[in-house]
């Protein structure tokens, strides 16, 4: 991407397990090599209140639309403190997770009704949406396999397999609703060969 291109909101989607946040690191110094503001944060989270909320939604025993109603509230409270502030004065934001999470997890994970998603998705964002989604696409299986050797799980990271791989499946739904926004990126393989991936999928789309 050209030096002076500035403002853009980066996503990164992915189930449990994919290793995106393996590479979150690398791909914040290559989007700002040419000396542009890069805003690294996270969703659920991202702010004081967002971030206790987070601790909410991953720890404590809840019905999916509280989740979803959480989700959302922390994301309000992330985009009008933390986001939007910070593409207006030019930086570019890279964050871990957006709303195609909450409609992967709640939505396909969980059941909750798309429309109601897409209304709280209307209120909280009004047209805000990310200009490149990177999905680190793996199958349930081998999430699974990947997420046993982590640390102890939150609520989401011990779901079964059934469970992600419909999250997988929303993430599919989402990525072909959206095909000029996503960059699928095949997360198999060793960590290095997914970074060689992720690095040509910025490329060709510019970045
Ligand atoms: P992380 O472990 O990648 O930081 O994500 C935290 C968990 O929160 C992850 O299991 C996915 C879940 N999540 C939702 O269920 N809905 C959402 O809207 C977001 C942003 C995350």
């Amino acid at each position: 991407m050209a030096a002076d291109v500035r403002g853009r909101f980066v996503t990164v989607e992915g189930i449990d397990g994919a290793g995106k946040s393996t590479h979150l690191g690398a791909i914040a110094s290559h989007l700002g090599r040419h000396g542009a503001e890069v805003v690294l944060t996270r969703e659920p989270g991202g702010t004081p209140l967002a971030e206790a909320v987070r601790e909410l939604v991953l720890h404590r025993a809840m019905d999916a639309m509280t989740e979803a109603l959480l989700v959302f509230a922390a994301r309000r409270d992330h985009l009008r403190t933390c986001i939007e502030p910070a593409l207006a004065r030019g930086a570019i934001v890279l964050c871990d997770r957006f709303t195609d999470a909450t409609f992967a997890y709640q939505g396909w994970g969980r059941g909750v009704d798309a429309e109601m998603l897409e209304a709280l998705e209307r209120a909280v964002q009004a047209s805000r949406q990310p200009d490149l989604t990177l999905w680190f696409d793996l199958p349930a299986d081998e999430a699974a396999a990947r997420r046993a050797a982590a640390r102890q799980a939150d609520r989401f990271e011990a779901e079964d397999a059934t469970f992600f791989h419909r999250v997988r499946q929303g993430y599919a739904a989402r990525a072909d609703a959206s095909p000029g926004r996503f960059e699928r990126i095949d997360a198999t393989g060793t960590p290095e060969q997914v970074r060689i991936r992720a690095f040509d999928a910025l490329e060709r789309r510019g970045w």
